[in-house]
């Protein structure tokens, strides 16, 4: 039999990454997005997976349209990935955040509940939740037993999505887990975060396009890791017989200047003649120090990171740069180029009637 997935937020990073992961696995995948006035599917056209996913059009904030996805899909997997995911547009929508990355969790576990029971269920969980504790431990790696101190409006939502997790599980027995992630990079991430803000930048001055990289708070440290290898650490969670939560991380912490440095070297420039502090990128309050001990999921999971942190500077940076040289001779970014799925790979009610 094939089995089949529900992604929600099939157009991130990381669900484009998964949605290729399972493909590979022989999966029937089916992907949640929102409506948008411009079509958002360039990832998984970059991926090549554009016409091998089937889409449904679903509102986070409305219970009865996460219910009609998993009728559609008829999923033995769920991996809930969508939210409102950077940290620092949390500070200006705390409440849409708490919304969209928190209470939706209860929706989707709630249907499941009402609607399939028998699923496995991947929750998003995030090692931001940790917060101040990674500085308080004295930079420690942290580990699933690990206090949680949230320092955003973003990380208290993932913590109330972490718990709700927990409480379908041990309450109605769903095969629910929370997947504790540290940050994942990679050409697809948002052009918004810190990584990839700075390898675009960094090959835009490269190419003469650009003088000048704004930044906000240098000294944070996180431990960064390549994203296609973290979503292969939700699907292995899932094959388990049974359910827990896992911290998936590289175990090295670096720093926002170390990052800046080093992708500036690799295109042979001094990154202090370029980069500039500008305190609109700084936030009311920043986690300062994150690093995670993934030593419970290489034990369990038999899943260790195999791209460190030189090689993940020099993958996003290299890419950047190829993309600005191929714009310079005309070609345009596949995100300036919206397509639309063909109508049979769009999923809705009326399907069903
Ligand atoms: P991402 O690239 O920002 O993708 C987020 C997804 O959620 C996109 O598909 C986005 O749709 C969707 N989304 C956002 N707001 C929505 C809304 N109001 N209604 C419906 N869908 C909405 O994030 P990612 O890096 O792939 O991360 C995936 C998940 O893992 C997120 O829950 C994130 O919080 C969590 N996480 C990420 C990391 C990391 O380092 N990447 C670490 C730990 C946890 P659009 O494409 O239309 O915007
Ligand atoms: N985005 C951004 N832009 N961050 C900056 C900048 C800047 O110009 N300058 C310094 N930083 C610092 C931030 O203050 C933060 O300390 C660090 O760089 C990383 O910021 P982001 O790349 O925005 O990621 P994040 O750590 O806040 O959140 C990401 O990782 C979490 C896991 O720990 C997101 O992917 C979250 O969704 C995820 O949960």
């Amino acid at each position: 039999m094939v089995k089949r997935a529900l992604i929600t937020g099939i157009t991130g990073q990381d669900g484009a990454y998964l949605a290729k992961f399972l493909l590979e696995k022989g999966y029937e995948v089916f992907g949640t997005y929102r409506r948008l006035s411009t079509p958002n599917f360039w990832r998984l056209e970059y991926l090549g997976i554009f016409d091998k996913v089937n889409l449904i059009p679903v509102e986070l904030s409305d219970t009865g349209s996460i219910v009609e996805a998993l009728k559609i899909s008829e999923p033995d997997e769920v991996y809930h990935l969508a939210a409102q995911s950077f940290v620092e547009a949390s500070f200006e929508s705390p409440v849409a955040t708490g919304d969209i990355t928190g209470l939706a969790t209860t929706r989707i576990l709630e249907a499941i509940r009402q609607v399939c029971l028998d699923v496995k269920f991947y929750n998003a969980a995030t090692s931001e939740m940790f917060g101040a504790t990674g500085f308080l431990n004295g930079g420690k790696p942290l580990s699933e037993n690990d206090v949680f101190r949230p320092m955003s409006p973003y990380a208290a939502a993932k913590l109330y999505g972490y718990w709700i997790t927990k409480i379908y599980r041990e309450g109605y027995k769903i095969f629910a887990v929370n997947g504790i992630l540290f940050n994942h990079e990679s050409p697809l991430r948002g052009l918004e975060f810190v990584t990839r803000k700075i390898a675009n930048e960094v090959a835009k001055i490269k190419l003469g396009l650009s003088n000048e990289l704004r930044l906000g708070n240098l000294n944070a440290k996180r431990d960064w890791g390549y994203a296609p290898e973290y979503v292969e650490s939700m699907w292995l969670m899932l094959q388990r017989d049974e359910p827990d939560d896992y911290v998936i991380a590289t175990g090295e912490a670096h720093s926002v200047k170390e990052f800046a440095e080093s992708a500036f070297e690799i295109v042979g420039l001094n990154w202090e003649d370029h980069v500039r502090v500008d305190k609109r990128f700084i936030r009311p309050l920043d986690v300062p120090h994150l690093v995670g001990d993934y030593s419970k999921a290489e034990r369990v999971l038999g899943w260790k990171p195999r791209t460190k942190f030189n090689k993940l500077v020099e993958i996003m940076v290299r890419e950047e740069v190829g993309r600005w040289s191929r714009w310079l001779k005309g070609e345009r970014f596949p995100w300036d180029a919206p397509n639309y799925p063909s109508e049979n790979r769009i999923l809705t009610r009326a399907l069903r009637m």
